[in-house]
């Protein structure tokens, strides 16, 4: 967890992501996560092909999704994160199809709908009410429309790759990232009203940072469907 130096307090959620994205000029890769691509590509897009990204990060899926013919409400904590994905945007010509809002989403609510809400590694070390952010945002899918979370998964250490940041004792951040099927539970959607369509961990081979270490991980993927 990052920390003001001079008091030793931890830093808010905000400061510790915008602190994480405006110590390089790019945290991510600005591609689609291959898995949420994989999920989203076939779904249907509703009467009006509305979707929201949380915590887009620097916008690579909200981007795809725009670029696929979604029209993307993007909302991430971090000004700097949302600015990066602006650009990215309007470079790919799909600035109109986008909507970025910087915004704390335990704080943030809407009236608008959407046929499809997508949380990419929706993950934070920091103060996080993730459960209850996901609670909220649900009841703004339209019927037949689709929450879609994809998540890292480490049942063990060896889950978690060479790449993740560590503290100075060499132990992950993240020790401990229980699944898909955590998530359902911790969701809880009323079965009169949700399908749950997918629960499932899927392995995927990636490389790191430095394009040279490579490692099999485990992405969860929970795929929830309004009925009414
Ligand atoms: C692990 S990153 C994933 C970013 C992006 N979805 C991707 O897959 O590249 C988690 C993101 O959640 C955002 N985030 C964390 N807490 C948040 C909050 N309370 N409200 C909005 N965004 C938040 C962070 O700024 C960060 O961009």
């Amino acid at each position: 967890m990052s920390a003001d130096t001079e008091t030793n307090t931890p830093a808010s959620p905000a400061d510790h992501w915008e602190a994480r994205y405006a110590q390089s000029t790019r945290v991510w890769s600005g591609r689609v996560n291959a898995t949420m691509a994989a999920v989203v590509a076939p779904l249907p897009k509703g009467t009006n092909g509305t979707a929201l990204d949380l915590g887009c990060g620097e916008g690579g899926d909200a981007v795809w999704l725009a670029e696929h013919g979604w029209q993307v409400t993007a909302v991430d904590i971090s000004p700097t994160a949302v600015a990066r994905g602006a650009q990215g945007a309007a470079q790919r010509g799909v600035a109109e199809r986008i909507t970025w809002i910087a915004h704390d989403l335990s704080t943030w609510t809407t009236e608008q709908t959407f046929d499809l809400i997508t949380a990419s590694f929706f993950h934070s070390t920091v103060e996080f009410p993730r459960t209850e952010i996901l609670r909220r945002v649900v009841a703004q899918v339209n019927p037949g429309g689709h929450l879609v979370l994809v998540t890292h998964v480490f049942e063990s250490e060896a889950d978690i790759p060479p790449w993740a940041s560590r503290r100075d004792d060499g132990t992950p951040h993240m020790p401990h990232m229980p699944g898909p099927d955590h998530d359902v539970n911790e969701l809880a959607l009323d079965p009169r009203h949700w399908q749950i369509v997918t629960s499932e961990i899927r392995t995927r081979e990636a490389t790191g940072p430095d394009g040279v270490q490579t490692a099999t991980l485990k992405d969860g993927v929970v795929v929830a469907t309004r009925l009414n």
